[in-house]
Order: structure tokens, then sequence, then C-alpha cells
């Protein structure tokens, strides 16, 4: 039995989904275990592609469950709309290959609602936030008066919860947003309506976890967003609602530390964020745009263009730390042909004081100066590769710079967005 947990080193969109896919066939559980369908998780298998926002990337692999655990915030249209899909075109023929915890909670249209008047009135302060409503919802959940998976399954607890809620969710958006008021009676109907479509997929899945790390199979547990995201660790506020980094899997699934065997940090080869907030290495010139070209690098929950910048040790190395990165996976190293020399981030300058730890407070980070090195490009396309001697010296030496400067082994090196387009070093199942 081997646990994993594949986790965003930066800000999101590194390429997990694509990894957890390919790792996939090796686990008997898929697990998500926080965020909710603000992620957007990119599969390519024999060139389809798919997008999954809240249904675990191992579904494209029939041999796999996949478990939506206590910790994500679920919008059970969106679960629905996926699971439709998937069904339609066949992938998902047994349902109970799919099962989303009671305990998960539920984001209601007043979150959404509420995302989006906040996002509006903050104008220059905006988050940035995917709009799914999110915050809103971790906000209800935190405070006590969130509604749970299971509760709609019960029509009376949910008419009662729906009631409380909605004297003070009409009153935040009508008297100070000024926007229209959810109707409750409508709201109620859907969410009956959803407590029976989804009741086939409710499962305990705390104890499905249980079971399966009892028999000795292998889990993997699937971050959402990334490190810089956290709402702990990440640069706050410009982040998510939850907490995206290892730790998050106890308590998001229900899994004790003592469980957790092995953190493979995903990272791009260079560096991407989407929606506001600082970004060190940010390139707003002709590099970002090429890479943003040669990445394709647009999000996959909202089509917003990412922006774009060279990859950062110095996050890398406060990744590391606050994740307990076993191994590293950097991806996208196809994308660098085509930008010529390179530069990674190895320290920052801050108000003149040289420094190798990310900083503490948003104001450091916001001027923090990055302090470069520089490597030699290559030329060569290397998405044909499948082992790492195959690589041209230059992205051989690439790679094994980050692993240097960062201080974790990289174990895979991802070569294209196609599902065999992954180069790996060792098992990334094996025993600690
Ligand atoms: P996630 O949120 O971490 O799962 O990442 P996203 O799916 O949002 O964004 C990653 C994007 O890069 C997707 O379009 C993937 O198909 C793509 N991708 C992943 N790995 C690679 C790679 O090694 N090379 C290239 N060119 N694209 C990749
Ligand atoms: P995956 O799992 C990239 C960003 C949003 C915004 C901030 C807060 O695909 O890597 P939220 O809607 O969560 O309140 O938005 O977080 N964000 C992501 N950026 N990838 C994601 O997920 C993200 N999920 C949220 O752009 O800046
Ligand atoms: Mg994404």
């Amino acid at each position: 039995m081997t646990t994993l947990v594949a986790m965003g080193a930066q800000w999101g969109d590194e390429g997990k989904g694509k990894l957890v896919d390919w790792l996939a066939p090796q686990a008997q559980l898929v697990v998500r275990f926080h965020g909710g369908n603000n992620a957007g998780h990119t599969l390519v298998v024999d060139g389809e592609k798919t997008v999954l926002h809240v249904v675990p990337a191992g579904v494209l692999n029939p041999g796999t469950i996949n478990l939506i655990g206590p910790g994500v915030v679920v919008d059970p249209g969106a679960l629905l709309g996926e699971l439709a899909t998937l069904e339609e075109r066949g992938v998902l023929k047994d349902p109970s290959r799919v099962r989303v915890s009671g305990r998960a909670h539920v984001i209601l249209e007043w979150h959404l609602a509420l995302d989006k008047a906040r996002e509006e009135a903050a104008k220059g302060r905006a988050i940035g936030t995917t709009g799914r409503g999110i915050g809103p919802a971790y906000e209800d959940k935190v405070t006590r008066r969130g509604i749970r998976i299971a509760d709609l399954l019960d029509p009376k607890r949910l008419r009662d919860a729906i009631d409380r809620l909605a004297e003070q969710k009409n009153f935040e958006l009508v008297e100070f947003y000024k926007w229209q008021p959810v109707d409750k009676d409508a709201l109620y109907r859907n969410a009956v309506e959803w407590g029976k479509q989804l009741e086939p997929y409710i499962d305990h899945t705390t104890r499905t976890l249980d079971r399966a790390l009892r028999d000795g199979k292998n889990v993997l547990f699937e971050g959402a967003q990334g490190t810089f995201l956290d709402i702990d660790h990440g640069t706050y506020p410009y982040v998510t609602s939850s907490n995206c980094v290892a730790g998050a899997v106890c308590a998001g699934a229900g899994v004790g530390p003592t469980k957790v065997d092995r953190v493979l940090g995903i990272t791009k080869a260079y560096t991407t964020r989407v929606g506001g907030g600082p970004f060190p290495t940010e390139e707003t010139g002709a590099v970002g745009e090429a890479l943003r070209k040669a990445g394709s690098e647009f999000g996959a929950t909202t089509g917003r263009p990412r922006r774009c910048g060279w990859l950062d040790a110095v996050m890398l190395r406060e990744a590391a730390i606050v994740n307990g990165f076993s191994s590293l996976a950097v991806n996208k190293l196809d994308v660098l042909p085509e930008i010529g020399e390179l530069k990674i981030a190895t320290a920052y300058r801050v108000n003149g004081k040289l420094t190798e730890d990310f900083p503490m407070t948003l104001d450091e980070i916001e001027v923090a100066e990055p302090v470069y090195e520089t490597l030699p490009g290559w030329t060569e396309d290397v998405r044909g590769c499948r082992n790492f001697e195959d690589l041209p010296r230059n992205a051989r030496a690439y790679v094994e710079r980050i692993e240097a400067l960062v201080g974790v082994p990289v174990e895979i090196v991802s070569v294209g967005p196609g599902r065999d387009e992954t180069i790996s070093r060792t098992e990334p199942f094996r025993p600690r």
C-alpha cells in the first residue's frame, strides 16, 4: 500500500490533471479533498481532451474509484452536468466509480451571486475569482450554517436550512450589493431534485478510503489549485478559500498523517498565474507572450489568458517546505524550445535586501525583485522523448538545476499534454 499526494507547487494549472490521469492505473482510489469546481483539470488521451472540474481525474481509467471527499465544496448542478457528459461519452458506465461524501458542503445560488457581487464591488482590488461561489460556500461552512450533500436527501431539514439562509443571504445581496434576491422556493425545489439525482453517488467516503487502505491498495490524492493559492500559505488575500497544501489531505479526505507516504510536487517548467495578486517573475512583454502562445496558457475553467513568467525557485523551495515534497514533477518542458535562453529566479531582492526565502507579507512579495540565473535553452523538440537520457543535454541540465535549487529530486518530466507524453525516472508508488 502506498499513498501519494499530487499537489500543485505554484498558482494552479501546473498539469495536475494530466499526471493524475497518468498515475491512476496504479491506484485503486483517486480522491479530491479540497476546493471545488474552481479547478479545471485537463486530460488528453489518444488526442481527445477532457476537462474535469469536480470529478476526480482518475475517471478515465476504468479500474479506478473516484472519491469527492468531505473537504470539497460541491456545486450539485456542476457535478451532475459533468457526470452526465461522462456517461454520455460511455466513460462512466458504472456510477459507483464516482462517489461524493455526504459531508461535503453544497455550493448554492447565493454563493455564486455573492462571489460575483463582491468581486464587482471590489473593483481594482478584486481577487479575480473563478466566480464559482467557492469563497462564500466555505464561509458558510466555517460559520456553521452550510448545507451538506447528505442534507439534500432530507427535504424537511433542507427546507429549514434554506429558509434560515435565505434571510441572511438575500439581505446581503439586496441591501448591501443591490443585487437581485435568490428565489428560495425555486432553490429548494432544485435542491430536492439534486438530492434525488445524486443519491446513487452519495457515500461515506471516509469509510471507503479506510477500507482501501486496510486492503493494502494504492491511493492517489488529487490536489487542486496550488500552494500559493492556499488560504494560509499563499499570497493572501489573493488566494482561494481552502488549504491547498499536502497537509490538507488529512482533514479534507479523513485520513491520518501517518497514512501519507509520498508527496509529489507538480510544477510547470516556468510559472503562470490566473487572477489578481503579486507574481515576482511575471513577464509582461515578449517572453510572457511567447510562453502563453507556446504553452496555450488560457484558463481551463474561465478561459482567461494566464499571466506567464520565469520559473521561480524561491517559490518552489517554499512549496517544498510547506508540503514536504518527496519528489517533483516538472511539466511542459516541451514549451521551452520556443523561448531561447532561460531564466530561473534563485533569490529575491526585497527593499534592497537579498533573500532566498519567500517573504512573509504581501507587501514584501509585491516589491520582491527576482535575482536570476541564466541557463542555455535548446531547440530540439522533446515531445517524443520517453527516457530522461533522450532529452537534449541543455534540457537535462535545466531539470537538474531545478533539483539542485529546490533540493528535491525530479522524478517525472512531462513533455506534452498527452497521457503518454511522460518521462518517469522511478516508480511513483514505491513504498516510503
Ligand atoms: P491542472 O489544473 O493543474 O490540472 O492544469 P490545467 O489542466 O488547468 O492546465 C494545464 C494545461 O497544460 C492543460 O491544457 C494540459 O493539457 C496542458 N499540459 C499538461 N502537461 C503538459 C505538457 O507537458 N506539455 C504541454 N504542452 N501541455 C501540457
Ligand atoms: P486548478 O485546480 C488556477 C484562482 C482564481 C483566483 C483565486 C481565487 O485548475 O489548478 P476562487 O474561485 O477559488 O475563489 O478564486 O484562485 N484559482 C485558480 N487558479 N487554477 C485553479 O485550479 C484555480 N482555482 C482558483 O483564478 O485568482
Ligand atoms: Mg487548472
